[in-house]
């Protein structure tokens, strides 16, 4: 863990607050703090995608590995094992499960990853609200032909993968969906990046977008980035969870920013 994130972490752990969800007066973040965060009754489906995720972290075989984004903290080299990638680039189970457990609860129409990776965090998504159409991107394609092996074992057929870089394939997914009702940016973790695809995405969301961006304090750009993103004048409300940040674009709510333990 780098300097920054560790004084970020450490912060988090003495101001996060509400735990299970009391004191919070907003009635909408109480609901996510009830309803997803607290939700532990989907346990059971989360079964088959961690026997995945545990296969991916036994596999030997080393592939070669397109770097687009900003680099693993932990693995620079080209040529990578699969099971260095499971163990150190995947969202761990209980991020995942936030993500399913927000599918679940807002039935996104449509659904927007950037970062695919091994498919796992793709898996969890759309096993929230199947009948959600799924579009992620991934640039590295020994990656992405991993992760089309995940979505074939999990029974998933149906999530579309782009390959190439975000640079290009997110203008594309964006014309295909037409609408982002739930995006999970999880790749190029770097402030510009991060803000050129918080932009992008915009014009395609509504009222009842949600957007989720992983490691906001990865970095200090990330940092930057993210609280941009909060004071956005059409986010109203940011939850700040150290790991992930999300914001929702609900109207006709007060503005409003929530530091939640997590
Ligand atoms: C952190 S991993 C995604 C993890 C996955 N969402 C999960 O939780 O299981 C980020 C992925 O984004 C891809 N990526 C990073 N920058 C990219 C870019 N500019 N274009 C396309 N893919 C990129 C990397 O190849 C990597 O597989």
């Amino acid at each position: 863990m780098n300097f920054f994130l560790a004084k970020k972490t450490l912060h988090y752990f003495f101001c996060a607050r509400h735990k299970y969800g009391h004191g919070i007066h907003s009635p909408f973040v109480y609901d996510f703090v009830r309803n997803v965060l607290r939700n532990t009754n989907t346990q059971a489906e989360y079964a088959p995608i961690e026997r995945r995720r545990k296969e991916l972290c036994r596999r030997k075989d080393r592939i070669e590995v397109l770097d687009l984004g900003a680099g693993s903290t932990q693995l620079r080299t080209k040529t990578r094992a699969v099971s260095d990638i499971a163990r150190t680039s995947l969202s761990p189970k209980k991020y995942a499960q936030l993500l399913h457990n927000s599918a679940l609860h807002y039935q996104p129409r449509t659904m927007l990853e950037l970062g695919t990776s091994l498919g796992v965090s793709t898996v969890y998504m759309v096993s929230g609200y199947p009948l959600a159409r799924c579009i992620t991107l991934e640039g590295a394609p020994e990656i992405a032909a991993i992760a089309r092996e995940t979505f074939a074992v999990c029974c998933k057929p149906l999530i579309e993968l782009i390959e190439g870089n975000f640079n290009n394939t997110l203008p594309q997914a964006l014309e295909q969906l037409e609408y982002v009702d739930f995006a999970f940016i999880d790749g190029n973790h770097q402030k510009e990046a991060t803000l050129d695809y918080f932009q992008k995405i915009l014009p395609y969301c509504n009222e009842r977008s949600v957007l989720v961006f992983d490691d906001i304090y990865w970095s200090k750009g990330m940092c930057a980035a993210w609280q941009e993103i909060c004071a956005h004048e059409q986010v109203s409300i940011s939850i700040d969870l150290c790991k992930l940040g999300i914001v929702f674009l609900r109207k006709g709510i007060e503005k409003q920013h929530f530091t939640i333990r997590y």
